[in-house]
């Protein structure tokens, strides 16, 4: 009879990361892997059971991690490792009083959710949600073509010899990739309001970001107001919590254009829904592109912004490519490994 040396540490996943990545898992020895066992959201009275003692836990951004969740771990709980770029789900300030390391998956989700919010920008401004419900619902026929049905606004600019104004709220990695995109639509002017932690020293900053993008001007704002009323697309692209919670409400929404679209590919908090859809019914604004809402997934066909013709609204989906999911999943499962092993964490998050 052999007894195991090797000391094995509980931790919990709370979804199955697939055949690719679970092997990075059920391989290593020194792990006891307990794994929520259904292909939807990890139930929290089954994970509330299962996570005392645990070394690690695995989480999506659906499961939250508070002081409940701490609590219920207890003292042996040295890593959550979330497989998302955001953490508004996890109480940092808890984790750090308890010094428990945050990891998560930046960086490998920055195409995937830039390709998707410049498809949203040009969804939104161009009436894909009204036009594709006149194919489905067999409508076309009755349609014929006129020179200017279902027009929307025209993003690039190139041969109009238009000016477009971009605006990010947030300027981090995927705004970034964001407008990197949109250069060779002609686009050559940005606007951009970022946190003040985010703050850089360079006083040419501006300057080498119109440098980097090869666009004609680029400049920070601290003004919200400032922000909408001169950019022709909002990118809402800054991390979700409290102190951006219903950052885009009425007043900067009535600030806008009428001619300008909203997108937000970042967290549903950020935005006012009810003062949104009243944007868009009202013709503040001329449509927004969501790949989030408030009290997600709790969105149902009768949601204000769901029956707006021009909302295009879609279910969270911004890293949903195979390459990119898979590339999180396993980044994930090596932040758990790592931390329950005591060793560095690929991408720890500072608390
Ligand atoms: C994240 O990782 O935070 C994204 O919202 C998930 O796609």
């Amino acid at each position: 009879q052999s007894s195991d040396p090797v000391r094995r540490h509980k931790v919990v996943v709370c979804r199955d990361l697939g055949p690719d990545v679970m092997p990075l898992l059920r391989e290593r020895r020194e792990l006891e892997l307990i794994v929520w066992p259904e292909d939807k959201f990890c139930d929290r009275k089954w994970l509330l059971e299962n996570i005392p003692g645990c070394s690690g836990v695995l989480v999506m951004l659906s499961d939250i991690v508070n002081e409940e969740f701490l609590d219920t771990c207890g003292p042996s709980l040295k890593v959550v490792s979330t497989m998302s770029v955001g953490y508004d789900h996890v109480k940092l300030p808890a984790l750090a009083q308890r010094g428990i390391k945050l990891g998560y998956t930046p960086d490998v989700l920055t195409d995937a959710v830039a390709d998707l919010s410049v498809m949203l920008a040009l969804m939104a401004s161009r009436n894909a949600k009204q036009t594709l419900s006149v194919v489905q619902n067999g409508e076309w026929p009755s349609f014929s073509w006129a020179p200017f049905a279902f027009c929307g606004r025209q993003i690039s600019s190139s041969s109009q010899k238009r000016t477009i104004t971009v605006g990010f709220l947030g300027f981090g990695r995927i705004a970034k990739a964001t407008l990197a995109r949109l250069v060779p639509f002609g686009i050559n002017h940005v606007i951009f309001l970022s946190s003040p932690k985010s703050k850089r020293d360079s006083p040419n900053e501006c300057a080498e970001f119109e440098r980097q993008f090869g666009v004609k001007s680029v400049r920070r704002t601290a003004d919200l107001q400032e922000l909408a009323r001169e950019s022709d697309i909002v990118f809402v692209l800054a991390p979700g919590g409290p102190s951006t919670h219903h950052i885009i409400d009425e007043y900067f929404l009535r600030a806008m254009k009428p001619t300008a679209v909203l997108v937000n590919p970042s967290r549903g908090t950020l935005v006012d829904s009810d003062a949104l859809a009243k944007a868009v019914h009202e013709g503040w604004i001329w449509g927004a592109g969501l790949d989030v809402v408030e009290g997600e997934p709790n969105v149902t066909a009768d949601h204000p912004l769901v029956k707006e013709p021009r909302c295009v609204v879609l279910p969270h989906v911004g890293s949903a490519t195979f390459e990119t999911r898979l590339e999180m999943a396993s980044l994930a499962a090596r932040n758990l490994i790592a931390g329950v092993l005591g060793e560095e964490l690929e991408h720890e998050l500072g608390l």
